[in-house]
Formats: structure tokens, sequence, C-alpha cells
């Protein structure tokens, strides 16, 4: 048979099933005849790989790391929503939109959807293949993540998805335009799941659905997001060339469905309005029920026409409104009040619960604030506590229900003694925080050494958690300088550390030697130094070892860093075991010194925020943006009230509009040459 007839037999049946499986949670095949499908269309494509094709569902992961995300100009503002609370404020929506409408205006038909709580997405096509995608960003412009929603199976590649013979529907022709919006999301069990991946594989787990999601889109590696199990409701076209003409949100819903866009079946349409206040109230309980995060409804008037008339306010839509239900909250018995110690040694009250289920989300953990926290609410250990989840933090312990309060409860008190290392606690005067300032307590250690490693600081891949644990019980590493100690034969008897896995752990920590020394600075855990205040003092002394030496006296003077801060970096510098590890990290050949153009001092472009746009002479704009960072310069991705320059070239189009507009001062290369000065 024709190669490339039998290439296209395959991928419209692997599309389909995956539509099957991943839009309509409905699979008509099994596992295995899929992956067979599936191998087979890898194989043939692999033999003959000009044959494969953009939309091929092969092609969902690839494409290389990003330096930064490209801002993405949306078609229609992305529009936000106002709230009601209550059935009255509801009615007071319906009210005040029929105010705006001429007497005898017939009463409109309403579509009531589920409001995910994911992330909003935009996703255009062009003659049915996807072509772009970006975040909501401020409404006006979002980042270009394509890449990263290419791997979310739920999002198809090319519209219609094809549906095989016999499958009912009639066919459907892709419009030459599309713009749809939705919402990103990850399934609550897929999402519990992935959570009990990363704590089985030592890593980072996360707070909740929603930011995993958020999280897993906005990152300039695809492969990242391709392993993170995520899903996709589309609800919205935002545009339209060359399909049927759409009069109503309902029909709309519809069109997505019938294209192969999963459309949530929650959707409800109502032309009655107290029947529709009705299944608002009902609904509550039901959230509970579902394996996607919401905090409520949006309630939109069907009729596109009528949408158009009424128009927005400000940013959001007369036309719509969300019905949001309170964060839930659930009671159970608070087991234990643990007490964990961070990395600058402060002691924090965390709750074991019994295991109770809140939003959906199985929930055993929750966060009890603080020692002052404990006490106003008189929370003990044993008691039945109310717990709340919102969206986007931490669940909390909300306060103990005292009809349930148990006999033989004692008042919390913070102990006297580390938990860990049991050396005595301090309380600073007028500090809320406890802190275990014994700069060997183990646990004190593990955090020290789980931040060192960490992305934002020395980034050593295949290094976590649990590898720190291991090594500080086990006694190779006693400080975060012995890291760069670590040997085969040390590591070769522990289980677990395979042969390939223990080459690859040494070449991570050994690439970490040659990060920037600001980067090194942030990684030592010093109280107040994150990366911006390292970068700061590593412009100024241009190495650790000149940063020891300076007085807080002396380091005041640089714009930025406060009295608390000098005094908090000079305390720890004064500290023998600190200089101990400082010494170590230079004897194991660990960058302390920037390399001049790193080394500020003050540079020419010192303090100076850039935005480049067009195609500039002789520089590439990533070119632009080293030249201008290694002159001290920051480049940003978007022109607003705080961008002193925008380098322009050829072709500039929205920024520098914006540019004008903001009264932001335009450059081209050559003045950019020239504020740098000769070379
Ligand atoms: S309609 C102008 N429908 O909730 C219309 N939004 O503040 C606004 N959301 O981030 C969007 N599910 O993306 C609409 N079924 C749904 C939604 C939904 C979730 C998000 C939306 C925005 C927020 C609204």
């Amino acid at each position: 048979m024709d190669v490339r007839q039998r290439l296209e037999e395959l991928r419209q049946q692997v599309r389909y099933h995956n539509y099957r499986y991943y839009v309509l949670d409905d699979p008509v095949i099994s596992d295995d005849a899929y992956d067979a499908l599936y191998r087979e269309l890898q194989e043939l494509e692999a033999a003959h790989p000009e044959l494969i094709t953009p939309d091929s569902p092969t092609q969902r992961v690839g494409g290389e790391l990003r330096e930064e995300f490209r801002a993405v100009e949306h078609p229609r503002p992305m529009l936000s929503l106002s709230n009601a609370f209550k059935p009255d404020e509801l009615r007071a929506w319906r009210e005040r939109f029929l105010r705006l409408l001429p007497e005898g205006y017939p009463e409109p038909a309403y579509v009531v959807e589920p409001k995910i709580d994911g992330l909003t997405v935009v996703l255009h096509y062009h003659d049915g293949l996807f072509t772009l995608g970006a975040t909501r960003g401020d409404g006006y412009r979002g980042e270009d993540i394509t890449p990263n929603l290419r791997t979310v199976k739920a999002l198809p590649l090319r519209i219609p998805v094809a549906l095989l013979a016999g499958e009912g529907s009639e066919p459907i022709a892709a419009p030459a335009r599309l713009v749809v919006r939705g919402e990103a999301y990850m399934p609550i069990d897929a999402f519990e799941a992935f959570n009990r991946e990363q704590e089985a594989a030592g890593k980072k787990t996360y707070a909740n659905p929603r930011n995993t999601a958020a999280g897993s889109l906005r990152v300039l590696d695809p492969s990242i997001t391709a392993s993170r199990p995520l899903s996709l409701f589309c609800y919205q076209v935002v545009e339209m060339q060359g399909g049927p003409q759409l009069t109503s949100q309902w029909q709309a819903l519809d069109y997505l469905r019938r294209l192969g866009f999963p459309v949530n079946e929650l959707n409800r349409r109502f032309t009655d309005f107290e029947a529709l206040v009705d299944y608002c109230v009902a609904w509550e309980p039901v959230r509970e029920t579902l394996n996607f995060e919401t905090d409520g409804l949006v309630i939109k008037i069907d009729d596109l026409a009528t949408q158009e008339r009424l128009g927005a306010v400000g940013n959001a839509p007369r036309w719509a409104v969300a019905y949001k239900y309170p964060a839930p909250e659930a009671v159970t018995r608070l087991k234990r009040i643990v007490v964990n110690v961070g990395r600058t040694g402060s002691l924090t009250p965390a709750a074991e619960l019994e295991p109770v289920r809140i939003g959906g989300v199985t929930v055993t953990n929750a966060t009890l604030h603080n020692a002052d926290y404990i006490a106003a609410h008189d929370i003990r250990e044993g008691d039945m506590v109310i717990v709340k989840r919102a969206g986007e933090v931490i669940p909390q312990v909300l306060g103990p229900v005292l009809e349930l309060r148990p006999p033989g409860t004692r008042p919390w008190r913070m102990p006297d003694r580390c938990p860990v290392c049991g050396e005595p606690v301090e309380h600073p005067e007028g500090e809320v925080a406890y802190y275990c300032v014994n700069a060997a307590c183990p646990a004190h250690l593990v955090r020290s050494i789980e931040h060192f490693v960490s992305r934002g600081a020395m980034d050593i891949e295949g290094f976590g958690i649990r590898q720190a644990e291991l090594f500080v019980k086990l006694g190779l590493v006693r400080d975060v300088a012995d890291i760069y100690y670590l040997t085969a034969d040390q590591l070769l008897p522990l289980e677990g550390f395979a042969e390939k896995k223990v080459a690859n752990l040494l070449a991570a920590i050994e690439a970490s030697k040659s990060r920037p020394p600001a980067r090194l600075l942030a990684a030592l855990g010093i109280k107040g130094v994150g990366v911006t205040v390292a970068q700061l003092l590593m412009d100024h002394y241009g190495s650790l070892e000149a940063l020891a030496a300076a007085s807080p006296e002396e380091m005041e003077q640089i714009p930025g860093i406060g009295p608390k801060l000098a005094q908090s970096v000079a305390d720890w510098f004064d500290r023998e075991p600190n200089r101990e590890i400082v010494r170590k990290l230079k004897a194991a050949s660990v960058r302390t010194e920037a390399e001049e153009a790193e080394q500020a001092g003050p540079q020419p472009l010192t303090g100076l925020t850039f935005v480049i746009t067009g195609t500039l002479p002789t520089m590439s704009r990533e070119q632009a943006r080293a030249f201008i960072q290694a002159h001290g310069g920051r480049v940003t991705s978007s022109v607003s009230s705080k961008t002193d320059y925008l380098l322009a070239g050829e072709r500039a189009g929205s920024k520098l509009a914006k540019a004008e507009k903001l009264g932001v001062q335009v450059i081209d290369e050559a003045a950019l040459r020239q504020m740098v000065g000769p070379p």
C-alpha cells in the first residue's frame, strides 16, 4: 500500500482514538490496540521523516527549549467576570441588564457553565491547524505557550477531529480562521496521582490542581508540560472567519463540540430565570463530586446579538456573571501538630489531619501559620477542626469546633527545644517566629541543601530533598560545600544509586560549579538574600570573598540594601563555620568570583530597563539581550511605564506603538552601542 496513504490512515485513527480517550473519556479500543497503532505510525514516520506533518499525533512534544515567552496580542480583550454570591445578587444582575434593554425586549435565554478553575488559554487555528496558543496575560496580551499546549492531549492539533466512517454526525469543514477560549486544568485524580509520584521520587509536591496546571504550562521546556496530566475545556468562540453564522452561545458550544474540542457536558441552557437560580443553588454540592476544580458557575446570556448590545463595563461583560460558592470547608480531627524546621531554622507548626475530602481533593495536611495563630484560636491536638481549602492556597485550619472537643486536651505550646536536634529554641523579641539557631541541626541542614541545589539556586538536576536527607543521615554531607566532595565510591554502595545515576548526579554537581556567583550567594540561604539581593551584592563586590570582608555600613551604601539585610549578611560571614563553607567551595573550584562582564560595578546600563522589538541591523534579539545584560541593563518582554528604552529595529510593531503612546524613549542599535561607549 502507498506509504502516504497508510500514514494518513494511521494518523486519522490515532487522532480519533485519542479523541475518544481524552476528549470524550470514552475509549472504544484497548490501550494495547492504541499503542500498536501509535507505534506503527511512529515507525513509519521514522522510516519516512520527510512525510512527517506538524499535525501528526506523534508531533505533540518537540521543539527546543526556549529562552523566554513571546508576547501575543489577543484578537479581542479577554474580559473577566463580575461575581454574585447569593440568589439575590443573580437577580440584581438580571435587573441591571434588563434596564439597559429597550422596553418590550424579549426575556433572554441563558447558558450556565461550570466555571473551571484552571489557566485561561487562547487557541488559534488557521485552516484547521493549531498555530498558536497563548495565556490570558493581562487580558490584552498573553504569553505564547504554543509548544506547551501542543502536548495537551485533549487539544486538537487539527480540526475537525477526523471522525471514522459510521460515526453518525455529519462531516463538518474547518473554518478558515478560528480563535477559541478555554481553560486548561489538571483533573483532580490525575493531580493526586501526580503528587504521589512526585513524593515517591523525592520531588516537590503541589498544593492544588490549579497551581500545578498553571505551573506546568508556564515552563520553557515543553517536555515538562508533556509529563503533566493536563486537560482542557473550551467555552468561547472569540473570533471566526469562514465558518457557520453563530447566533448563540449554545450554538457556539455545540459547534466547538462538533469540531472535536472538549466541551463540558455539564453546560445547561435555561429560558426561565428562576429555574436557573434554583439550579445554581442546588449545584453547590455537585462540585464536590467532579473531577475538576471549580469555584462556581458562569451564567451567560445565550443570544450573541444581545451580548454585543450590552457590551462591557470596565473589563467585565454585562452579559455574563460568575455565581461563586464559598471556599469549601470540612471538619476533621487534628491528629497532631508537627513542627517543621525551615531553611533559616524557623520552626513552623503544621497540622496532621485525618484525611478528609474538601472540594474534591483529599487533604491530610494544613497550615497553622504560627504559634500566635494557634494560641489565638486555642487549637489543640485531638480537636475536631474546621479546615478550609481556597483555590489558590494551602489548606488552612480555621479553628476548633469547641462542642466536639474531646476531654483531656491541652493548650498547645511551641516546644522549648528543636524537635530535630534537641537544641534550645530562640524566640527573638518582637518576632512571631521561633528559630533553631543550631547550624548543624540536621533538619536545618537538609532544608539548606534542598534550597542550595534547587532550580533557582545551583540547579543540580537529580538532587532533591530525598537525596539531601539520605546524605545528611549518612554523614556524607555536613554542610552545603560537602556536596562538591561527594565521590562515586561513596554513592555506588547506596541503594538506588546505580552506576548511570551516580555518573549523572556527579556530572550535574560538576556542572553547577560554573553557575554565576550571584546564584551561589543566593543558594547559601542567608536570611533576606534571594536572587535579586544577591545580584545587587555581587554587582558591587564581584566576589564572595570581597563581600565577606565588607562591613554592614559599607553594604548599606548600595541602593536596595537596608541595615537589617546588611547586618544579616555580615553576621552570616562572621560565623566561622560559614567562612569554612566559603573556603571549601573555593577549594572545590566552585565559582565565587564574577567574570568581568558580570562584575558590574556600576555599568553603563545599570538600572535601565529595555524592551527589544523588530529586526536589528547586526544583532539577533538574543544577542542584543546578552549585550544589554552584559552592560548591566535589564531586558523585559513587554513595554510599560517602567520601561526606560525600547530598542527597535525594522518591522517593529505593537511594542513601538505602545512605547510611543507611553512616551518611552525609542532607540536603534547604533544608539544602544553609543550608550555603552567604545568597546
Ligand atoms: S466566560 C467574558 N466561561 O473564569 C467571558 N469563563 O473571571 C469570560 N472561566 O479566567 C469568560 N470557566 O477564563 C467563562 N465556562 C467559562 C469559564 C470561564 C472558567 C474563567 C475565565 C476567567 C475567569 C473569569
